[in-house]
């Protein structure tokens, strides 16, 4: 082992666990020399109406490109998720759900009642005319009935699409005509930290622009009041007082689809990426059992958004596949005090907990004594995703809130990747603070220089994955050809990941951020493009050009150069207009820290701006800028530097 700080795997969770360090190595050893072999046997995890007889068929080559995992068998995700548990484990509690509200009750819902809810909702959704094959956008807060809803679906063979309750009704509306919706479910409002969303009023403006929407699904949650529009609109409540609680499950295909999830590229608008059932299903099951480690009737919390693929894999699919009791909180972590994350874990005894660097990064600036001031007994493991984690932050997280007890499972993967892709084994894997470690069962990792060229040893460049495994995405809705071109084409042969990585002496991988035009503002993936064209659609403004500068809460912030139209004064005024403008854009999330108004932007002479060197201003990394003689005018960055935003 090299210099930096190690933490060996505790002799106590080497002794019980369910992948050791040698198990490890053999099974990985064994996932990659026969991959077949290894998946026919993991592939049998999950229940199978029809069983596969096919493992894998892919090629990521141009000429025969595709992906296909267990492509004969047939299954039902729901029927997984809910049915094959009633008899073993019926009465246990699949879904706790915290309030928004401390004092508000929580609700427990075992099994069995999920059950019968999920089979309810089907047969609503079925009675609002819903088929296999259509998608369904639903756009709730964090409620059972996100997960009631999405399990609905994949019960009657229908894709749904999760829209994040923080978007925008110019987003969904984007996300809706994407995908042709034919359904929206919604609430009457979201509570986050006390304050409500207007969800059903954000879908009544969205719907406007979207003629395929026939019917809008209204969950009673505030009791809040909304316009209801006839023969469109109706109550959930009501629909389902009226329908039976028997739905049977719709076989589906493998490969058919399971759900879009709309995310951000380094182009572009959001692309719709499209998981399929039986290998994403096997993926989340998986990795949830083993890096979490989890054992029947521990309560397991992610504090993630069922907005993002970080929900739907670990909130929903990948705990209520395995059976476990899956925690699942509609407020903001530091509300109504910063104790509020580990009142929850005291409160309803959580072992295991998974959240966000940003999260850890907001709740130690207010020093331990929110942390301390809570037992946390219960916690044994710790994860953490979506962004890279500073060494700082994590060995906070494991001194402070873990008590150095708990192994920190800090795992690295995508939207595109179906779950986790790289992480540690908490049983298997030694640790060190900031790096993801390792990667999971047949994940066969490289990383490459600019030009493909593959790298040995101890080094750092772009990473890329060389062989399929089963929770890949398979393509990007509606567009194919942008599936290949965004994924395979840079490095031929390989999925490009976007991220650059370092691969240290002991072969572990440190993510290093995205090498592309995507951000991360605090753990929410957001393309610089989708900013740029939401301040380009403002009357007063002609080109607007954003990066990602270094944070400290948020991990990157976001940072607008905007030229204005010839006759418009910069003002703070316009600042905050515009502020206020990309929140209504887009949402909340996409809130630009800083706006520089300029005259005008580094150019090439072909007219390409040149980002490397705006990323440096706005890092105020100015001593540096590299070769600025291509600039059609090198003029402009003096300037540019000299009116540097604060
Ligand atoms: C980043 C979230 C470092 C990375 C599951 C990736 C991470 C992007 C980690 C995907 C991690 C996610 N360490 N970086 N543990 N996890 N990322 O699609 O840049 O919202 O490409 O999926 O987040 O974000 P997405």
């Amino acid at each position: 082992m090299s210099a930096e700080t190690v933490i060996p795997v505790p002799a106590e969770w080497a002794a019980r666990a369910k992948v050791d360090t040698a198990r490890y190595a053999e099974m990985y050893r064994q996932s990659l020399g026969a991959p077949d072999a290894f998946w026919l046997e993991h592939g049998r995890r999950i229940d199978w109406i029809k069983p596969f007889t096919k493992v894998s068929n892919w090629s990521f080559d141009e000429a025969d490109f595709g992906i296909k995992w267990f492509e004969d068998g047939v299954l039902n995700v729901s029927a997984n998720c809910l049915d094959r548990h009633l008899e073993s484990r019926g009465d246990d509690i699949a879904i706790i759900w915290e309030p928004d509200d401390p004092k508000a009750e929580p609700r427990r819902i075992s099994y069995r009642e999920l059950h019968a809810e999920v089979c309810r909702f089907a047969n609503v959704l079925k009675a609002a005319g819903a088929k296999k094959g259509d998608r369904i956008t639903i756009y709730l807060p964090m409620i059972p009935e996100a997960a009631f809803a999405m399990l609905a679906c994949t019960r009657i063979g229908a894709i749904h699409s999760v829209v994040f309750g923080g978007f925008s009704p110019d987003s969904i509306a984007g996300r809706v005509q994407d995908c042709d919706s034919n359904i929206i479910i919604t609430a009457d409002e979201g509570l986050r930290g006390g304050r409500k969303v207007a969800l059903k009023a954000n879908v009544d403006v969205a719907v406007e622009s979207c003629p395929s929407v026939k019917k809008v699904v209204v969950v009673r949650h505030t009791g809040g009041e909304v316009a209801m529009t006839a023969g469109r609109d109706f109550w959930y409540h009501e629909a389902a007082a009226g329908v039976s609680a028997d739905c049977p499950p719709e076989p589906m295909g493998a490969e058919d689809p399971l759900f879009i999830l709309y995310t951000s590229g380094s182009t572009g608008k959001p692309k719709g990426v499209l998981h399929t059932t039986g290998g994403y299903l096997v993926w989340a099951s998986l990795t949830h059992e083993l890096l979490f480690d989890y054992r029947r009737g521990e309560i397991y919390w992610c504090a993630a958004d069922v907005g993002w693929v970080t929900g739907h894999s670990y909130i929903v699919y990948g705990p209520l596949a395995n059976g476990a009791t899956t925690l699942m909180y509609e407020g903001v972590p530091n509300w109504p005090t910063p104790s509020r994350i580990w009142e929850v874990v005291d409160r309803h005894q959580v072992n295991i907990l998974y959240t966000a660097p940003t999260v850890l990064r907001s709740l130690m600036r207010e020093g331990d004594g929110p942390v301390t001031s809570t037992s946390r007994k219960s916690l044994r493991l710790l994860g953490t995703v979506g962004e890279p984690i500073n060494p700082e932050a994590w060995l906070w997280y494991h001194r402070v809130p873990g008590e150095g007890r708990c192994p920190i499972i800090d795992t690295w993967w995508q939207t595109e990747t179906g779950a986790a892709m790289i992480a540690p084994f908490p049983g298997a894997t030694d640790l060190k603070p900031g790096s993801a470690t390792k990667p999971f069962f047949g994940v066969a990792l490289e990383i490459v220089d600019a030009d493909g060229k593959v790298l040995e040893g101890a080094t750092e460049g772009n990473l890329v994955v060389t062989r399929s495994w089963p929770g890949q995405m398979r393509t990007v809705w509606g567009d194919h050809a942008r599936f290949f071109q965004t994924y395979f084409s840079t490095y031929k042969g390989k999925y490009f990941t976007g991220d650059g990585c370092r691969r240290d002496a002991d072969g572990y991988f440190w993510i290093t951020g995205r090498v592309d035009d995507v951000i991360n503002v605090s753990g929410h993936r957001m393309g610089t493009a989708e900013v740029e064209s939401a301040l380009v659609a403002h009357a007063k403004v002609a080109e607007a050009a954003v990066v990602g500068f270094p944070h400290d809460i948020k991990g990157q912030g976001i940072y607008a150069y905007v030229t204005l139209n010839a006759g418009e004064e910069p003002s703070d005024d316009l600042r905050s207009e515009l502020v206020k403008w990309v929140r209504t854009e887009i949402g909340p999330i996409a809130t630009p820290d800083t706006i520089q108004f300029s005259p005008g932007l580094p150019k090439t002479r072909s007219g390409k701006i040149m980002r490397r060197i705006l990323r440096k201003i706005a890092e105020g990394d100015t001593s540096n800028l590299g070769d600025t003689t291509t600039l059609a005018d090198p003029s402009v960055v003096d300037s540019l530097v000299a009116n540097r935003a604060r």
